[in-house]
This record gives structure tokens, sequence and C-alpha cells, in this order.
């Protein structure tokens, strides 16, 4: 297939927001045990942190990390998570239904974002819970000393405030599976009323309001117009969650879900400037798709799914451990592409999850860590997508999928940093057995070398299913050949069922 791709240094969509490259742990299987906390692993450092996952996570890059639920936030008590580890008290997770020993809590989750370097986005529990414990909480975390919550903090070790500056007002409350499912007007109401107390302890935070666990959901859309009434002038971000996989062989489809994800980026960024609009208010709502990936939730009956776990109480259960292939790395590529090209109002996105729950990185108990193909697209875009995000006018040979219609052949994003001088594409062959071969049209540049051309594809004698174990990444980045550049012109060719990254400087 063929593609022409225009940019224009001067046609921006906007500065990359850096923590568009989140991620996200939950207190979910072995995302937190035996993930990145396994005291007693040989890795392991004196506070338990696995040193091994550390290091990828570092590589990975994410920028911001969602903790500590999810469904698991829902039904939980986070001062169960803070003072001295032997006098916590052992909960059933009902969730996940498991045994939380809460021998991992918030210091913990602190403490191990700093070595990550990465921002803590802390998510509250507005199922069980409510204002009094929402508020609590952001004095117990935030606050600088002097009253009763942020001394306790200063007792269990924390001198300095947390000061964390995003917070999730609960998660998937639209969903009947969430503990304390609520009506949008249920929902609405307490998360303005636990907004508007978290605010007055801390006026500084950034709120986030659920919206809708997929664009699938029976109330989406809805869900975010009812929810926005109420709390349009307490929080800033409203959420998007969304999960895809590959159904009965179609890959076509699958290859093409990010066609998905942008019209839900779309119809919920409509939704919330209507209610703005009907309001007559100038503030704008941006969005946080704080849980997005390929998680296969349908046809496989493996060990760690969770309808086969669910029949003991077990602590830090296998669960939704999926390994991912060559395919899954090039949809991912296209997801993240997506994310930044609405990265206007798209300012936050975390992909659900870091540590082996549906996860870029994988590790066992007592051994390896290691790599999925996921981790690659991720990595490198976390890396090199800085500065400015570029419009993109794609015309691309389209491919007809059963399930989204026409969709380009090849998906792009771009970033110009000026600082660096350097511009990256990001893109993605979505065919299956044809190569693409792509040109870009560079306006305003005086590009001159290409400083970096690598492609994620399938491995010699693999095929599209390729995957990684902890005993060989086959799946990774390899030099991609023959890309070119004269003056304002770069021509490039993608091999079939590709994600690739180029630089030019
Ligand atoms: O990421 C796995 C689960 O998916 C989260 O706990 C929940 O929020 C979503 O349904």
């Amino acid at each position: 297939s063929t593609a022409r791709i225009t940019i224009d240094r001067d046609f921006t969509v906007g500065e990359v927001p850096r923590r568009l490259f989140g991620s996200f742990v939950e207190h979910m299987g072995r995302c937190v045990y035996t993930g990145i906390f396994e005291p007693g692993h040989p890795s392991a450092d004196e506070r338990g942190f696995r040193r091994d996952v550390l290091e990828l996570v570092r590589e990975l890059g994410p920028t911001i990390v969602r903790y500590p639920g999810g469904n698991f936030v829902s039904g939980y008590n986070w001062e169960d998570g803070v003072g001295p580890v032997d006098e916590r008290p052992t909960r059933i997770d009902g969730a996940w239904h498991t045994i939380e020993t809460n021998a991992f809590g918030l210091h913990e989750f602190v403490e191990w974002a700093r070595e990550a370097d990465v921002e803590v986005m802390e998510a509250i529990n507005l199922g069980t819970r409510g204002v009094d414990a929402a508020r609590a909480l952001v004095e117990y975390a935030n606050h600088p000393a002097g009253t009763a919550w942020s001394d306790l903090r200063r007792e269990n070790g924390a001198e300095d405030p947390f000061d964390i500056k995003v917070w999730c007002l609960g998660n998937e409350l639209d969903g009947p599976w969430q503990i304390g499912h609520k009506t949008a007007d249920e929902y609405g109401r307490l998360a303005q009323e636990a907004g508007k107390a978290m605010k007055l302890v801390d006026p500084s935070i950034e709120l986030v309001a659920v919206g809708s666990s997929g664009s699938g959901m029976p109330t989406f859309g809805e869900w975010e117009y009812t929810v926005l009434g109420h709390v349009y002038d307490e929080v800033d971000y409203l959420s998007l969650h969304a999960y895809y996989q590959e159904h009965d062989g179609d890959a076509k489809s699958f290859l093409a879900t990010a066609v998905d994800m942008d019209y839900f980026i779309e119809s919920v960024i409509s939704t919330a400037d209507a209610v703005g609009a009907k309001r007559k208010s100038r503030k704008r709502i941006n969005l946080s798709f704080d849980e997005w990936n390929v998680w296969y939730q349908t046809g496989l009956d493996t060990p760690d799914q969770p309808h086969n776990v669910g029949k003991q109480w077990r602590k830090h259960p296998r669960l939704i451990e999926d390994e991912y292939n060559v395919t899954d790395a090039v949809v991912v590529g296209t997801f993240l592409n997506s994310l930044l090209r609405h990265g206007d109002r798209v300012t936050i996105a975390n992909q659900a999850q870091l540590v082996n729950v549906i996860a870029p990185i994988r590790s066992e108990e007592g051994g390896a860590a290691w790599r999925q193909s996921i981790f690659w697209p991720f990595a490198r875009m976390s890396q090199l997508a800085r500065g400015s995000i570029l419009r993109t006018a794609v015309t691309s040979d389209r491919i007809d999928t059963a399930k989204y219609g026409d969709a380009d052949a090849v998906d792009v994003s771009a970033t110009w940093d000026e600082e660096s001088g350097r511009l990256a594409l990001f893109l993605a062959n979505r065919g299956l057995d044809e190569t693409a071969d792509v040109s870009v049209k560079l306006g305003g540049f005086a590009a001159s070398a290409i400083t970096r051309a690598e492609v994620l594809t399938v491995p010699e004698g693999g095929d599209r299913f390729s995957s990684n174990t902890q005993d060989a990444e086959r799946v990774g980045l390899t030099p991609l050949e023959g890309v070119s550049v004269e003056g304002s012109a770069v021509t490039l060719r993608l091999p079939a069922l590709s994600w690739a990254v180029v630089e030019v400087a």
C-alpha cells in the first residue's frame, strides 16, 4: 500500500501533555505483590521494591501512575494501608476475591514512585465511602503539619507532605460490577461534594470525575452529561476507560480499533463541551483516559481468569496475565497515536496496568522480569514525544474492516521538539500482508539527518502471534532500513504488520 503524510511546523495540536504516558498500579493479582514489591526477592531493596522491575519501569518511562485501583479502590479503606506494617489488618478484597494483607500501602507507593521517578495519581473510594474519608486522605497526604491527620503521616515516617496533585473521584461507578455502583445522579452529587471538600483542604489539587467504563456501556453519553451537570465547576477532568481485543480471528478489525478510541474521545469532548455551553461556562473539562489497553476478556479459560480464580481466597493470585503478541503491539502503537493526536484535550492517560496484570512488564515470583511486545511503542513514545504535537494530513490506502468500516492502512502521529531540534514520527502499518510505502512532506523544517529509525514487526521465523517469554524476548525493535530524507521529504517502507519510530533532525 502507499501513504502520503503532510505535516507543517506551524500546524500544531498543542504541547505534548507529558501525563499522557501514564500507567496504573492496582492491588490486583500480581501487580503490587510479586510485581513491584517482593521482599525476599534477590533483587529487592531493603523496602522490598524489586530493582529488576524498577529498572524496566524506568526504561518504559511512565510519567504518572494511578493507584491503588481500579475496582479494588471501591472497597478499600486507605487507613488500612498506613502505620506500622505488623499492625495493619488483613482484609477481604471483594473486587478480585483476594486476601489483602496491606503490607503495601500509601507510604510504600509514594516511596516507590519516587524511586521510579513518576508522579502519583491517587484514586479515592467513592464506592463504599464518601466525603469524610476523602477529605481526611487529602489532609493526611498533603497538609504540611499540625493537624491530627497530617501529624499521623509524620508519625508514620513521612515528615514532608506527599503533595499529590491528581485525584480520581472513584472508579467505574457506572459499572454494575463495581462495589457501590451508582446512578449518574447519585454519583454526580457524591463526587461534587467529595471534590468540594477535598479542594477545601488543598485547593491546588486536580480532580478527575468518573466517566464511562467503555463506549459500549448502555449509559454512555447520558452518564457523562448528567455527571458533568453536577461536577462541572469542581472537577478538571473526566475519565474514559477502554479495553480491546481480537475477536474470532478478525485481525483486520482489531488492528483498526483505534478508530473506536478516536470516536470515544471525540464523543466525550463533544458531551463535555455541550455541558459547558449550556452553563455558559468558559471552562473546558479535559479528558483523563485513565485505563486503556488490549485485554483478552473473552474467549480464554486460562487459570488466571477472574472466574477461575474466584473459587478460593488467596493472596495475590495470578490474574489476567495476558501474553502480548506482535499484533497487540501494533494496536497499542495506534492507541498511543490516537491519544497523542487528541493531546489538546486528552491530557492524562494511563495504560492499564504496569506489571503482570495486562501489562508491558512481566515478573515471576523469585524469578526474572521481562518486557512484553507492547512495551516498545510505549517506551519509545514516552521517550521521544516531546515539544509540540503536529497535525497530520494523511492520504493512505484504506483497509476494509467488518467492525469499523474503512480505516487508513497507515496510522501516524508526530511531534516536534524545538529544544532538541528533533521531529518524531510514530507509524503503524495495519496491513497484515502488504508493506507500506510512505512519503512524508515536511513543511517549515530543514531536516538533514535520520537520527533514529526502528521497527517492531514479525520476528524471523515467527508470525503475528509471536510473543516474549522470560527466556526469550523475540519481539522488539530492530533497525528500519532504507529511510531517507531529502530536503523536505522523508521516504520509508514499513513492513507488513509493523510499528515504527523515525526521528529526523
Ligand atoms: O484494569 C483492570 C480493571 O479494569 C480495573 O480494576 C477496573 O477499573 C477495570 O474494569
